[in-house]
């Protein structure tokens, strides 16, 4: 495969492409991915140089106020969606499938994808779940949508399996590379691997040939993703084991809300200056 440019600073005129991120495997270039679900913080994050933003159903818990992303639907993640498309000029932007929306048959996968392609403006979808969909995967990708896997755990399937690490033990572990192998036959882009044990995170790094996505699965990955509440600390209680807090965002807001409250009522705020003539 011939060498593109680099993800940070190398493309500046163009979207991102999945080709990219082959290309930054290959020559060992790491990178972050992070969930954005509105205009403000899909510009903040491009020009940030945010390669890839993802439009996760992760919406559901941290912006309508679902307690699962189970309950998030199609029709309340398409504005979403295109918010973020709209916004930005240069990161890929994945939209997630949501529950139910691909897991009747690789026809209604196909069907949801084709409206986050075509009605919403992404630029791949991404699924969950390991050789269970890999038909599905199949078929969108020969139709020409580009596919990012979802394996380890799986926050839809949480009503089953609950959320727990996945891959512990040898057997649990070549089951999930199964998995991963399958995605990547059927013609995956990426994967991500998601509270998975750092040691298998890097054996199944080494094993695939795409790039790997890490949330919770160590250092070994090619590429690592968060979900942008917790990572700016907007996310309230104590920040999950796997996330680094860049910022306090929650505490920022807070003093700031504060003080505007305070200004009204106290008569500081509006001052002349915030006034017409
Ligand atoms: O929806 C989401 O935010 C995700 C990431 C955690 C990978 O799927």
């Amino acid at each position: 495969m011939s060498e593109l440019p680099s993800l940070y600073g190398g493309i500046t005129s163009r979207r991102v492409r999945t080709s990219d991120l082959q290309s930054a495997k290959e020559r060992g270039e790491r990178w972050a991915m992070l969930t954005s679900y509105d205009m403000l913080t899909a510009g903040i994050f491009e020009q940030a140089g945010v390669p890839v933003l993802l439009v996760g159903d992760s919406a559901a818990n941290n912006v309508l106020g679902y307690g699962t992303t189970v309950q998030v639907t199609v029709e309340e993640l398409l504005p979403l969606v295109r918010a973020v498309v709209r916004s930005t000029t240069r990161p890929l932007v994945v939209a997630d499938l949501p529950f139910g929306s691909y897991q009747g048959s690789p026809e209604q996968a196909l069907h949801t994808a084709v409206r986050f392609l075509k009605e919403g403006g992404a630029h791949a979808v991404k699924l969950e779940g390991g050789r269970r969909v890999a038909p599905a995967v199949e078929l969108l990708v020969a139709a020409g949508a580009p596919v990012m896997g979802h394996v380890g755990l799986t926050p839809q399937s949480e009503l089953v399996t609950g959320l727990r690490v996945q891959g512990r033990g040898e057997a649990a572990a070549d089951v999930l590379l199964a998995d991963a192998l399958a995605l990547q036959e059927a013609g995956a882009f990426a994967v991500v691997l998601e509270a998975v044990p750092a040691v298998l995170a890097e054996r199944v790094t080494k094993e695939l040939v795409i790039p790997t996505i890490g949330i919770g699965a160590g250092a070994g990955c090619d590429a690592q993703v968060l979900v942008w509440t917790d990572m700016a600390g907007l996310t309230p209680g104590k920040p999950l084991t796997f996330v680094k807090q860049y910022a306090d965002l929650r505490g920022v807001l807070g003093d700031a809300t504060r003080a505007y409250v305070d200004d009204v009522r106290e008569g500081r705020f509006p001052g002349p200056e915030h006034g017409f003539e």
